[in-house]
């Protein structure tokens, strides 16, 4: 049996748009009980919206291959592309754009700087660094919009420190992302297409720039320092664009990704002044609390794969050569794994932590205890140093238009003076 297509039944993929951009969900639920896997022309995807047929894929990187994670959709023009290459960019990335066994060498480089050890070495620094921001927050208060003053930067500022460069970059980085963004956009004006090209070639050009200053002056104890001095496959070290395309990726995973969870997890607390009360009472909750908001409102929304072969899910064929957006925000409202009102907050939900927010298998995500770590640690400040906090009911809550992140781009909040 083959589900039918989703045009068929009036589903039209229309993520960057009202109301699915603001609320996906009750679209994802139809997705799940009406065509759980079905092609989206518009973006050249299939669409896989079930949490088993998910989790079956990122088990299987070798019928669902990662190698062309971050390929745009939709293909760019190919002056675009020269122009772009001429600044370092391509769209092949080592670890996250990549299958095992290569993907798992890397894998080993770079988990080492994330692994628990490591993470919890870095603690009392994120503390210092949360703390000038919720510091400032206070200070600016009794009214902010939290994303600008704590969600974007602190996440940012920590990626720039492993990074070893100036924090006072991020603004530039964030423009830069949210330019690359823009490639999972089809249909873009061409000047808009180019605005997002020029901004993406001065990404490029800025990491290399960092790269290339790395190579000549080495440091001891330091995360770029080790990915240029690695070894892959016996002798080989990663080239000059494999190094930039590698470090990208550390700078958009690691915050976009973040600031993303931290103002949805405040939106929500919010909104629930209860769950902020329990909180408040005993932190020890909130780590649970983290991962029921990964669940509910999950960050990464989904990542592509490359079917090798043709393959079937949930009854439906799909082909050899066919990309698939997998999507975990849908995968993480099903019924089938979360019984008990997959649609509602519960931040003592039994099983929150089957939720695949941060992916699963080979690929799972390598920053995890890092984020959950920074998660902690602002959320433990705001609940000690927030008097009766609460949102600001005539400022509205706007989403960013974009295929694969989601998260509010301003949340503001009031509290007592
Ligand atoms: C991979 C989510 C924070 C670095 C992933 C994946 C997901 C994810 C879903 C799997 C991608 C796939 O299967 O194709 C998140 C979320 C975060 C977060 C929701 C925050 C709440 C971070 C941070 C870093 C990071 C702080 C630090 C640099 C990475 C990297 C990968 C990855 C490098 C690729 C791993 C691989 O391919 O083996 N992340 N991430 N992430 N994440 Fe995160």
């Amino acid at each position: 049996m083959t589900t039918p297509a989703a045009a068929q039944l009036g589903l039209e993929y229309k993520p960057l748009e009202a109301p699915q951009l603001n609320d996906p969900f009750p679209f994802y639920a139809r997705l799940r009980h009406e065509a759980p896997v079905t092609f989206a022309p518009a973006f050249q995807l299939w669409l896989v919206s079930r949490y088993a047929d998910v989790q079956a894929a990122l088990r299987d990187p070798k019928r669902f291959s990662s190698r062309d994670i971050l390929r745009p959709p939709v293909d760019l023009p190919p002056e675009m592309l020269e122009y772009l290459k001429e600044a370092g960019y391509s769209p092949e990335y080592p670890l996250l754009g990549d299958d095992p066994p290569s993907h798992t060498r890397i894998r080993g480089l770079v988990g080492k700087a994330f692994s628990v050890a490591s993470v919890a070495a870095m603690e009392t620094r994120i503390r210092e660094i949360a703390r000038s921001y919720v510091d400032a927050l206070l200070r600016a208060g009794p009214r902010a919009d939290v994303v600008a003053g704590l969600s974007f930067p602190l996440p940012m500022h920590i990626i720039t420190t492993l990074l070893g460069i100036p924090a006072s970059d991020g603004e530039k980085l964030k423009g830069w992302c949210a330019d690359e963004n823009l490639f999972f956009v089809p249909h873009l004006p061409p000047e808009a297409r180019m605005h997002s090209a020029r901004g993406v070639a001065a990404f490029r050009h800025y990491l290399r720039a960092m790269v290339e200053e790395r190579q000549k002056n080495p440091r001891p104890d330091d995360f770029l320092t080790s990915l240029i001095q690695a070894r892959l496959e016996g002798e080989r070290p990663l080239n000059l664009v494999e190094l930039i395309n590698l470090s990208s990726v550390i700078v958009f995973a690691g915050h976009e990704t973040t600031t993303n969870l931290m103002s949805s997890a405040l939106l929500y607390l919010l909104r629930h002044p209860t769950a902020w009360q329990e909180l408040r009472a005993n932190p020890a909750a909130l780590p649970n609390a983290i991962d029921e908001v990964l669940r509910f409102d999950t960050p990464v929304v989904g990542m592509m794969r490359t079917a090798t072969e043709d393959v079937e899910l949930s009854s439906t064929q799909v082909p050899a050569g066919a990309r698939l957006l997998l999507l975990f925000a849908s995968a993480n409202r099903d019924e089938a794994i979360f019984p008990e009102g997959a649609e509602r907050l519960d931040i003592h939900r039994a099983n929150a932590n089957r939720h695949i927010g941060f992916g699963h298998g080979a690929h799972y995500c390598v920053g995890a205890q890092l984020a959950k770590l920074e998660m902690r640690i602002a959320l433990e400040m705001l609940l000690e140093r927030l008097p009766n906090p609460r949102l600001v009911p005539e400022k509205p809550v706007p989403y960013l238009p974009a295929l694969i992140h989601r998260g509010p781009r301003q949340l503001w909040v009031e509290w007592d003076a």
